[in-house]
């Protein structure tokens, strides 16, 4: 026994190990032959073998758990050593990417609306007249239709050409209150340095009982989310018109180009344009069966906001996949 021990006290590899273990527990191990004779003694001869037998076995058992620790601890360090890269080599391969600029200016957008407690909706791209147009008080003939280039389909379906509708479906599907952000890709017969034929954008619907939701509500939010995008700009609402608000308002910050000194980009105004917003108006909630309600609306486009952050001035290039043009942000 105390021989086997010492052998096994000398052992360094898994190998010689399992070796040692056969020779001792397996079939025609020597503690196996002592088990077999067990069997043929009996009385006090048995009970004093099998005591010392088992205790034999336990710490045999114990020393080779021991020992194979040990020897696995031992090769997974020298494995670590033998086997540790150069992490300084390919990095000019290995490019990590941050996300495309306009996902990553989505994404800046959302954390704040999320961290004031809206939560976010969607909808389908491929939208039906009545959520895109009829719902939202634009009627078939309505001059208002004009003012969107439409994709169109059969029968009535359409690419949505903004982020309005899913105002119809939340209100439609959810109870008071709502507090909702809808982001997501439109669509629109448009192409030129501002206007892509798919963009983003990004809604935002709050809906509570009559009279809980004001336009100091909705003034107050735009102007915090916009000093949290853009800094210290001085922030504008303009009396303005869309179908689904009334009153509505278009909000323009000083210029962050020329800091409202007067530029190409601001057309020598000094503002810029960022988002359309106003009081819902009553045609939309009459549409979706509302009754005693008051709620605001607004909606942006994230180009515009990505071109305003990263001061590129051609929106067609967030599109054109050049890794040269995408590389830089
Ligand atoms: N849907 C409008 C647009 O596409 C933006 C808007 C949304 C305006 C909500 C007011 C309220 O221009």
């Amino acid at each position: 026994m105390q021989d086997i021990l010492q052998r096994l006290a000398q052992i360094q590899n898994l190998k010689a190990l399992d070796e040692l273990r056969v020779e001792v527990m397996g079939k025609k191990g020597i503690l196996t032959e002592q088990f077999i004779l067990l069997k043929s003694l009996e009385g006090d001869e048995k009970r004093t073998l099998a005591t010392k037998i088992n205790a034999y076995k336990e710490q045999f058992e114990h020393a080779l758990n021991t020992k194979r620790e040990q020897i696995l601890k031992q090769e997974m360090s020298e494995n670590l050593i033998q086997q540790s890269i150069d992490a300084s080599l390919f990095t000019a391969l290995h490019k990590k990417s941050k996300g495309h600029p306009v996902h990553q200016t989505m994404d800046r957008i959302i954390d704040f609306f999320v961290n004031m407690d809206f939560s976010i909706s969607t909808g389908p791209l491929v939208e039906d007249d009545f959520h895109n147009f009829e719902a939202l008080n634009i009627p078939q003939f309505h001059p208002a239709r004009d003012m969107q280039d439409t994709f169109y389909f059969k029968d009535s379906m359409l690419l949505r050409t903004h982020t309005s509708p899913v105002q119809v479906r939340t209100m439609a599907a959810s109870k008071l209150p709502i507090r909702m952000i809808a982001p997501g890709s439109v669509f629109r017969r448009d192409y030129d340095v501002t206007h892509s034929p798919m963009f983003h954008q990004l809604e935002g619907l709050v809906v509570d009982e009559k009279n809980r939701i004001s336009f100091a509500n909705l003034k107050y939010i735009l102007e915090d989310f916009l000093h949290y995008m853009f800094g210290d700009v001085r922030i504008r609402f303009r009396s303005s018109f869309f179908p689904f608000t009334e009153p509505s308002a278009e909000v323009d910050i000083s210029c962050v180009f020329c800091h409202a000194s007067g530029c190409r980009v601001c057309s020598h105004t000094g503002w810029l344009e960022v988002l359309g917003c106003g009081i819902v108006n009553q045609k939309v909630f009459d549409a979706v069966g509302y009754k005693d309600v008051s709620g605001y609306a607004f909606g942006l486009g994230i180009e515009r906001f990505a071109m305003l952050l990263h001061q590129v001035n051609d929106l067609r290039s967030f599109f054109e996949t050049d890794l040269r043009v995408l590389e830089q942000f």
